[in-house]
């Protein structure tokens, strides 16, 4: 196995299958086109999802791609850990009704085998319960020996609603010393043993995102594979914040705020914090992404903030992320040129965002560092919602940055009154307008709605599937029990 930078692996891969009939495409927009289930993509295969259905003809039946992607739902442990982190690359080659099962398991295994020089005998094999045909090319064509192959009944992949299946995972062994020990151990595992690098997945139903599944009329290929994951095993590092692409953005943090990586646990995960979110920040501005209160443009704004904050715990005062930015374009720039065209509108809009955000933060945190020392002093662990609220409703203080920094100090918000507070502001404003509409604007149906209606925007914490239950139609303008073909209806 021999030293490969991230850019040699990216290129290696797309190369090997454009040599197998591939057509390699840029990697799509991180904004989804067409396809309200998703907030951000965050898979490689989300913008082909109308060519596995065959709603639109694919360029191509075969396709590869290294597709950029943003996944927010573990954002509270990116930094806590050396392996979370919202940017990802994504490795992949697709088949759209064209090779399935036969051919792609023999090809990742050349692949990693031959192509990167991984070794067979540290790889292991999971595949879904059912999967007899795949246990049989893995073990019978490939010659991986059984006890390296293993059934698991989650081997399945869905993102929204749309194209998905059973899948197999190729697993790298790490050694026991990188291992929990319990007999249970295997790939699969919670621990940091057995590390995922490869999802080959069988597209073969359609979803409904209510659990209702059909055969697609072709059986398709996706497959993903984590280029930072790869990369770390192809450096011989631990962890993703040190191989070679993030690495020197790792190392401008560090210059700018005077620290050096591994000599404060604390400081470490404010570095890690940054070197995360600024890549993350970079290209989802880069893709049109603006920071706003809602959607996608509050993932990018609690991003930028999140960072922001910790570059402050780095002891940094003045805006400076949108100089880490100029790195993160400046490391990405051969792969992803438009980086390069849009780099003075990035830049920008990060320091504008910083400057704005400054001004809140300063006030806010001196206000929440108080309140915390006397509730320490006291014993308490629980933050009054009505502080919490004071604090968004004063100083714009996000209470998602609020709840994290009591979390680091092991208290909580008392989220319930909390969610008072912002009724009670609703209600003062509604009184406010008296007869009037929203703002003083006319009337309209929507202040027929009951006023106890909250938005509760859940975009960060799932990644886009979310169970709701529906409290209110609009049918036609008017408030309604139901709705009929045709009509045009909001929920
Ligand atoms: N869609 C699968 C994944 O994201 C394989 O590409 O893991």
């Amino acid at each position: 196995m021999k030293y490969m930078t991230g850019n040699e692996i990216r290129e290696k891969f797309l190369k090997f299958f454009q040599d197998r009939g591939h057509l390699m495409l840029p990697s799509a927009s991180l904004i989804p086109q067409d396809d309200p289930t998703l907030l951000i993509i965050g898979a490689g295969m989300a913008p082909f999802k109308p060519f596995f259905t065959g709603k639109v003809k694919p360029p191509a039946t075969r396709i590869t791609t290294c597709q950029k992607f943003v996944r927010t739902g573990d954002i509270e442990n990116v930094g806590r850990t050396a392996r979370h982190h919202t940017y990802f690359e994504m490795l992949g080659n697709f088949s759209f009704g064209d090779y399935f099962k036969k051919e792609v398991i023999p090809w990742s295994w050349e692949f990693l085998t031959k192509e990167l020089g991984l070794p067979g005998d540290k790889l292991y094999i999971t595949i879904h319960t059912e999967d007899d045909e795949a246990f049989d090319i893995w073990h019978n064509v490939v010659g991986v020996p059984e006890d390296h192959i293993v059934r698991l009944a989650d081997n399945w992949w869905e993102i929204g609603s749309g194209p998905c299946g059973p899948d197999s995972e190729i697993h790298i062994d790490l050694g026991p010393e990188r291992g929990c020990g319990k007999p249970t151990c295997g790939p699969g595992c919670d621990c940091d043993r057995f590390l995922e690098i490869w999802n080959l997945v069988f597209t073969q139903f359609n979803s409904d995102g209510e659990g209702h599944y059909t055969p697609l009329e072709h059986k398709n290929i996706d497959t993903g594979m984590g280029l930072e994951r790869l990369a770390c095993i192809m450096q011989g590092v631990d962890n993703l914040f040190e191989v070679d692409t993030v690495q020197n953005i790792m190392k401008k943090i560090c210059e700018i705020a005077g620290v050096t990586y591994k000599q404060d646990e604390k400081k470490d995960v404010s570095i890690r914090v940054v070197t995360d979110h600024i890549r993350s920040t970079v290209f989802m501005i880069g893709d049109g992404v603006v920071p706003q209160n809602e959607g996608r443009g509050y993932v990018l704004r609690r991003l930028l903030r999140r960072a922001a904050r910790h570059g402050r715990l780095l002891g940094v005062r003045e805006p400076f992320l949108y100089k880490v930015a100029e790195t993160v374009i400046h490391e990405n720039e051969s792969a992803y040129p438009e980086l390069v065209q849009r780099r003075d509108y990035i830049v920008k809009t990060i320091r504008v965002e910083e400057e704005r955000f400054a001004r809140t933060i300063d006030a806010g945190l001196d206000q929440v560092n108080s309140i915390l020392e006397k509730l320490s002093a006291e014993g308490k662990t629980v933050f009054s919602g009505e502080d919490a609220f004071r604090l968004y409703d004063t100083y714009g203080f996000p209470v998602d940055l609020t709840k994290e920094i009591l979390e680091e100090a092991g208290m909580r918000v008392d989220e319930e009154a909390f969610a008072k507070e912002m009724q009670a502001q609703k209600d003062r404003a509604r009184k406010a307008r008296g007869g009037e509409g929203y703002m003083g604007a006319a009337v309209t149906v929507y202040d027929e709605l009951p006023t106890d209606l909250e938005t509760k925007f859940a975009g960060y914490d799932v990644d886009t599937v979310v169970d709701a239950k529906i409290v209110a139609l609009v049918t036609n303008d008017a408030v309604a029990d139901g709705a009929q073909a045709e009509d045009s209806v909001v929920v």
